[in-house]
C-alpha cells in the first residue's frame, strides 16, 4: 500500500491474515510517499514486480489519473484506492463504497433502502462511497461540505439531480433528520467539525464514521448524545475493502469475521 501517512495503518495485518487463511503466499508492505515521490514510488514498485497494490490517503486522485484502464466504480468514484498490474500499465479500481455497504448491511444488518442519507465532505472519501450507496438503495442524498463547489462537484458528478442535494453547512439545522449520516471528512483530524445539530439524528439513525479510531471519536459521540440507533466506525469497511482487493489479486474471497474481531479486541 502507498499512503501518506501509513505508519499506523492497519492493512499490512489485514492481508498478513487474508494470506495466511487462504494459504497464498504474499508479501504486503506499507510505503510511506508525499504527493511529490507518489509516481516515482509506484514505478519503483512495478519494477520491483508488484502485482497489486492498495492506495491511500493523499493518492487516490493521482492514482486514478495514472491508471490505463479505470473500473466502472473507480471512474465514477473518480478515486481509485485498488492498483491491478496488467500487462499494459495499472488498472485501478475502487473498493471503498463496495466495502462500507458490505460492512453496513452484512456485519450490521441495516437495511440502506429509502434511507434518507447525509454526507458530510466531498472528498476522496466521500466520493469512494457515494456512488455504493446509491447503488445500494438509499433515499435522496444530501451532501454538505465546507466547500461548498466540491459538494455541488461531487452531486453534479454523480447525475440524479432529483436524488441528490448539496447544501450548504448553514442550512444543517433547517434540512431535518436523516436515517443514514455519514461522516466522510477529516474534520476530526484537523479542526473538529462545525456544530451539527442533534435533530440530525432520529431514532432509527444510523450514524458512519469512515475513520476508526481516536479519530471517529467526536462524531460517534456526537452521534450517541443525539440519540442515533447504530453508530458504526470505519474499522469494518476497512476489512471489507481489503477483502474485496485481496479477490482482485488473487482471486479468491477471504471470511472477513475473524480478522475483524481480532483487530477489533486488540484496538478497543
Ligand atoms: P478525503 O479523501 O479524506 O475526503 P480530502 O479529499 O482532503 O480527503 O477531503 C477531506 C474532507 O474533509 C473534505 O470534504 C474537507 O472539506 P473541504 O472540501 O472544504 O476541504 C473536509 N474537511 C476537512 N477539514 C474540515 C473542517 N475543519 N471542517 C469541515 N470539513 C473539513
Amino acid at each position: 500500500m502507498i499512503g501518506h501517512p501509513v505508519a499506523h495503518s492497519l492493512s499490512p495485518r489485514i492481508h498478513a491474515a487474508f494470506g495466511k487463511q487462504t494459504g497464498i503466499a504474499l508479501q504486503y508492505t506499507a510505503i510511506d510517499a508525499e504527493p511529490a515521490q507518489f509516481d516515482a514510488r509506484l514505478a519503483e514498485f512495478a519494477a520491483e514486480g508488484g502485482i497489486g497494490a492498495n492506495v491511500t490517503l493523499p493518492h487516490k486522485a493521482r492514482a486514478a489519473a495514472l491508471c490505463t484502464v479505470l473500473t466502472e466504480r473507480a471512474r465514477r468514484a473518480g478515486a481509485v484506492n485498488t492498483l491491478i498490474r496488467t500487462a499494459t500499465g495499472w488498472e485501478g479500481d475502487n473498493t471503498d463504497g463496495v466495502g462500507l455497504v458490505r460492512d453496513l448491511t452484512e456485519r450490521h444488518g441495516l437495511d440502506l433502502r429509502e434511507r434518507r442519507t447525509l454526507l458530510l465532505g466531498a472528498g476522496g472519501a466521500a466520493r469512494g462511497v457515494a456512488p455504493a450507496l446509491l447503488d445500494a438503495g438509499i433515499g435522496d442524498l444530501f451532501i454538505i461540505n465546507r466547500t461548498p463547489e466540491r459538494a455541488d462537484a461531487l452531486a453534479d458528478s454523480l447525475g440524479q439531480p432529483g436524488r441528490i442535494h448539496p447544501r450548504y453547512f448553514s442550512d444543517v439545522s433547517s434540512i431535518g433528520t436523516f436515517d443514514l449520516i455519514v461522516n466522510a471528512t477529516s474534520a476530526t483530524r484537523v479542526a473538529g467539525l462545525p456544530q451539527l445539530p442533534v435533530a440530525l439524528a432520529g431514532p432509527r439513525t444510523a450514524a458512519v464514521d469512515l475513520s476508526y479510531g481516536e479519530v471517529a471519536i467526536p462524531f460517534l459521540a456526537w452521534a450517541r448524545a443525539a440519540g442515533a440507533h447504530d453508530c458504526v466506525d470505519g474499522l469494518g469497511m476497512l476489512v471489507e475493502q481489503a477483502a474485496e482487493s485481496f479477490l482482485s489479486w488473487h482471486h479468491v474471497r477471504p471470511e472477513t469475521d475473524g480478522v475483524y474481531a481480532e483487530i477489533r479486541a486488540h484496538n478497543d
